[in-house]
């Protein structure tokens, strides 16, 4: 959801009113996504490293987390859209986890569209994290680290039980990963543009999907040149 900041700035505004848009704008990229049949959505609300922002834009952005999930619960049941999130949410502030378990317990039911929150998420921490847990499986006895596998460890990141992304959009042109997904993202295919995510609707959306519809995905593999005949 990059962009937020500079969108504002265009328009001599605080940064926060570009994360207000940037709240704003998620209904209706949830329901472009419902509209062009993608399952999951994930999005990158607030990584580990946003902790180091200004303590003002650090609580404004806790309190629009907050806001959000008090009023979109309503939008996400009826568009049959369930809610979870990915990362170290304990240390959250305590109104938002609140608010965000009974989000996540009253949009459970839901099974059109997975709209995944990364909240104090940091790719590297989640595989500290799923590392941790498997060495105390293999502690345990239950795991043998001869049988650890790429399957084990995709079984113990936050995203246990989601398929990897097929297409990661990156807004307002900047062109890297940001601690986002690092495992998942091994054969993603990537799509970046200039758009600044207060700005990216459902047009922009469509035109990252048509994008996604040209590449050829070979996931390491080759596909034989064409031979071609030559007669004389
Ligand atoms: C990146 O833009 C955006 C963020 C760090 C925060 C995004 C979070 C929200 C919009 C809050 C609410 C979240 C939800 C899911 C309702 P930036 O500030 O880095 O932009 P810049 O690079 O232009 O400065």
């Amino acid at each position: 959801m990059d962009g937020n900041g500079r969108w504002a700035r265009e328009r001599g505004w605080p940064r926060l009113k570009g994360h207000e848009q940037g709240a704003v704008n998620v209904e209706p990229v949830c329901e472009a996504c419902i509209a062009e049949g993608v399952e999951y959505l994930t999005l990158y609300a607030f990584s580990t490293e946003n902790w180091k922002r200004p303590a003002h834009e650090v609580s404004g952005l806790m309190l629009l987390l907050e806001r959000f999930l008090a009023d979109k619960v309503a939008m996400m049941n009826r568009n049959g859209v369930r809610l979870r999130t990915i990362g170290r949410t304990a240390d959250l502030p305590g109104p938002v986890l609140k608010r965000l378990e009974r989000a996540i317990a009253d949009t459970a039911h839901n099974g059109r569209l997975t709209l995944t929150l990364a909240l104090n998420y940091g790719g590297r921490d989640e595989i500290v994290d799923a590392i941790r847990a498997i060495a105390r499986e293999v502690a345990e006895g239950r795991i043998m680290p001869d049988g650890i596998t790429s399957e084990t460890i995709s079984g113990h990141l936050y995203t246990a039980n989601m398929p990897d992304p097929d297409l990661l959009i990156r807004t307002s042109g900047e062109m890297r990963l940001s601690n986002f997904l690092p495992w998942q993202l091994t054969y993603t295919e990537l799509h970046v543009t200039q758009v600044l995510w207060p700005d990216f609707g459902p047009a922009e959306l469509r035109e990252a999907i048509a994008d996604f519809g040209t590449r050829d995905r070979r996931f390491g593999g080759a596909v034989e040149n064409p031979i071609t005949a030559a007669t004389a």
